[in-house]
């Protein structure tokens, strides 16, 4: 059966652009068709600054959202990064087949190290090697298939690497993963710079829908979002970022083309409407699933709890093997 592996990162409130680019796809497709584990990547929010109580209360709030998002823990793995040892056990192999140099070229890394460095920080050694943990998180589970937004597929392209190289030194040891990526919607772009991605943990919040948004609120952001230049209604990335942002959102929330979109409107403002309503429906379950779940936070522990341990139970042979395979005394 196909394994799939994908994360969420706990440095801000999960958005539209985790939902439509990543999660929805979870919920609504893979683990239905796969044996597929769905994780809190919590290491990953220590690689910049960052505030443990919010990185607490985040992961806990991204893993009632996963499930409100309709993960269902009987179909498939839902857990926390840091509750299963194999990921930072494999992450020091994943560093030692790394070269520093391909870290240096991520994209990610060198756009985080500008921000870093201009809010006036230091710059974590951990942002750096960050794609050696993220090689490991996917890599342990033997995973085939990676369902992630466009701005991750240069980090599974760097796992693929390094698991070929891994296997060509020491023999075969992991399976080669790919990227899947949503047809629409896979880049969604900050409302008010359509230029850039909609990040969680970007500082200007006006452009973000946050997926736990109330309706009044993500009405006002869509409304407000920037649009270009001229006045028809035409899906063209180039030339016109914010309306093709938009066009793309609606054609996500409503299954359809953002092309063909296109020719039903003659206005900014009432593709703006009609985008705003859909996307408000679209979060309307997830908000009110998130607020029965957020009520029984024991629940929640009792999934990740289970989900840690046949996590764990799936991990461990493959980085024991790994451990052996570079030439690791095993424990007598
Ligand atoms: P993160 O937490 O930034 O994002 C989680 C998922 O949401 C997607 N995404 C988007 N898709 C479309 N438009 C956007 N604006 C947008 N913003 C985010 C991301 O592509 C991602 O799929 N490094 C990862 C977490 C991670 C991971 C992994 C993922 C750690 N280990 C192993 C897959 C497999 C990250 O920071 O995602």
């Amino acid at each position: 059966m196909t394994r799939i592996f994908s994360g969420v990162k706990p440095t801000g409130h999960l958005t539209l652009g985790n939902y439509l680019g990543a999660v929805r796809r979870w919920a609504a497709e893979d683990q239905h068709r796969a044996d597929a584990l769905f994780c809190v990547v919590d290491l990953h929010a220590l690689t910049v600054e960052h505030d443990p109580a919010r990185v607490r209360r985040l992961s806990r709030q991204a893993a009632t959202l996963l499930l409100a998002a309709g993960l269902d823990p009987q179909r498939c793995t839902v857990f926390v990064q840091s509750h299963v040892d194999e990921h930072t056990r494999l992450a020091y192999l994943m560093e030692c087949t790394a070269s520093d140099g391909e870290m240096r070229r991520m994209i990610q890394y060198k756009e985080k190290t500008a921000s870093e460095r201009a809010r006036g920080g230091g710059v974590r050694l951990s942002l750096l090697t960050y794609p050696a943990l993220m090689a490991a998180d996917i890599l342990a589970y033997g995973t085939d298939e990676v369902p992630v937004g466009e701005d991750q597929a240069q980090h599974v392209e760097l796992t693929r690497d390094l698991a070929v190289r891994f296997n060509q030194r020491y023999g075969q040891t992991f399976v080669i993963p790919r990227t899947t990526q949503p047809k629409v919607a896979a880049r969604v772009m900050d409302l008010q710079d359509p230029t850039s991605k909609m990040g969680k943990s970007h500082a200007r919040t006006a452009g973000i829908i946050y997926l736990l948004d109330e309706p009044e609120a993500v009405r006002k952001k869509v409304m407000r979002a920037v649009t270009d230049g001229g006045s028809d209604v035409v899906h063209d990335r180039a030339e016109r970022p914010g309306v093709a942002n938009l066009l793309d959102v609606l054609a996500a929330c409503t299954g359809g083309d953002p092309e063909k979109i296109a020719g039903q409107y003659d206005s900014y403002g009432a593709l703006k409407k009609d985008t705003a309503e859909a996307v408000v429906e679209l979060l309307r379950p997830v908000r009110e699933r998130h607020a029965e779940l957020a009520a029984d936070p024991a629940s929640v522990d009792a999934v990740l709890r289970d989900g840690a341990e046949r996590a764990r139970a799936m991990a461990r042979p493959r980085v024991d093997e790994a451990y052996r395979a570079v030439g690791l005394l095993p424990p007598v």
